[in-house]
């Protein structure tokens, strides 16, 4: 028996029995008001001085925010209570009293504060709503591509080498060697499209990211899907198919917690089949025309990708980006060799880059020749090299960033808030 089920109306009249945790107390007259969380919800329940043992009515007054009990009770409406029900207890037993001396128990802290107490702060209602959202969201990245035949294939966190650039790398020591924390298990995927045909990986991925915004943690997690025989094309309608997915299920799923983070959800309802697309050229000449100081040939910053995303209602993808401002892997456009076939999602409400992806370089000599020029060492992509030896087809995929995708799912102003225990340029603990 859960809170959500009560507050679901599946148990009214019923007895029930709640294990959780007491979140706030009140009493008046010969009532106590008990506010409990079980996980799924939060629910009043309430002590009648003249229905209880007088013992059990004493036990309730020990109560300190945070002591974790069990109740027995039975489920009544009732408009007065948050939720619209409570429980009337006729049992009650303190599994362990807390010291009463929450940490949190104030309403207002800084968010140091918060952050240095996040083991405490992630029992608040509004980060178990987001943290809710973000755990439906990866479910429909999963859900999503599961049934569609992807096969999920994990990606190594001890690398060899960069995928996406050697300034954000975290060497670590490996017996005596060296190894890296993954930036992206792209590469491992486009080993397994070989085996599976379509596959993908989902994990944490790390970046030295030395810069301090609210948009970048230094652990994130990456759900990273690869397609064979695949162009441009196609990989975009799999990225707009599956965004628009997550967002709907999400609506569908999670009201509640949108609700409690006042989220408002006509922008999320909007978003629908097909996105829209401008090329990196166009981008730039929006950007110049609002008078931003910016040259072809630049790659975007967030202040860009703000203003672009802020001109439509619907996630837009910025394509063909200049070689040289993005990954050595990517495939040159055909009708215009300085730029690759290469598409950020940009979320909207300002959000931007939420997704990057891109069709893969397949020819062997093209491939090498983008090492030497990046000047990556060529011996730590000797085997991602015999990927273009052995059954080399055209091939495509993405990496869609599960916190950037909660962040505005939720419209969250810090991705700090996303991830249970967030990892920044700043921060390891706790
Ligand atoms: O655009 P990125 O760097 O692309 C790749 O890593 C490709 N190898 C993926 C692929 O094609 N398989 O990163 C992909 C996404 C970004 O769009 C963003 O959502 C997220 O990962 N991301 C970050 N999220 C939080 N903090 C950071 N420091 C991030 N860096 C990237
Ligand atoms: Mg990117």
């Amino acid at each position: 028996m859960s809170v959500s089920e009560i507050l679901d109306g599946k148990l009214t009249g019923k007895e029930v029995e709640i294990k959780g945790w007491l979140v706030n107390k009140r009493s008046s007259g010969g009532v106590q008001f008990l506010i409990i969380r079980d996980g799924t919800g939060l629910i009043q329940a309430t002590i009648h001085k003249n229905e209880v043992a007088p013992e059990i009515f004493e036990e309730a007054k020990k109560l300190t925010q945070e002591s974790s009990l069990t109740i027995r009770g039975s489920v009544v409406e009732d408009k007065r209570a948050p939720g619209g029900y409570e429980v009337r207890i006729s049992e009650l037993k303190i599994v362990h009293l807390a010291p009463g001396d929450y940490p949190l128990a104030k309403k207002e802290h800084g968010i140091d504060f918060l952050l240095n107490h996040r083991q405490l702060w992630i029992r608040s209602p509004r980060q178990m709503a987001i943290l809710r959202i973000r755990a439906e969201v990866v479910k429909a990245c999963r859900d999503f591509l599961d049934d569609r035949g992807f096969v999920l294939t994990d990606a190594p966190i001890f690398t060899p080498s960069a995928v996406e650039g050697t300034t954000t790398l975290f060497e670590v020591p490996y017996f005596g060697d060296k190894a890296y924390l993954t930036q992206s298990g792209q590469l491992y995927v486009e080993a397994t499209i070989a085996t599976f045909g379509k596959t993908y990986c989902f994990g944490p991925t790390f970046r030295a990211e030395k810069s301090k915004t609210p948009r970048h943690l230094t652990e994130f997690w990456m759900v990273e899907p690869e397609m064979a025989f695949c162009g441009f094309e196609e990989n975009l309608k799999l990225q707009e198919e599956m965004v628009t997915y997550i967002v709907k299920t999400v609506l569908d799923k999670r009201c509640r917690e949108l609700e409690v983070l006042k989220r408002d959800i006509k922008p999320l309802r909007k978003v629908e089949l097909p996105f829209e697309r401008i090329s990196y050229t166009e981008a730039v000449e929006m950007l110049q025309k609002a008078g931003f100081q910016i040259e072809w040939g630049e790659d975007l910053g967030a202040p860009h990708e703000r203003y672009i995303s802020l001109q439509f209602e619907k996630p837009v993808f910025v394509h063909r980006y200049p070689a040289k401002a993005k990954a050595f892997y990517m495939q040159p456009d055909p009708e215009n060799p300085n730029v690759v076939l290469c598409a950020d999602l940009m979320a909207p409400e300002g959000y931007g880059e939420i997704i990057g992806g891109s069709q893969r370089i397949h020819d062997l000599k093209l491939l090498e020749q983008r090492i030497k020029e990046f000047g990556l060492p060529k011996e730590a992509y000797e085997w991602y090299l015999d990927l273009r030896r052995y059954g080399s087809v055209p091939h495509s995929g993405f990496g869609l960033g599960i916190e950037r995708t909660v962040m505005w799912i939720c419209k969250l102003k810090h991705i700090r808030e996303t991830i249970p225990f967030p990892r920044t340029i700043t921060r390891v603990y706790p």
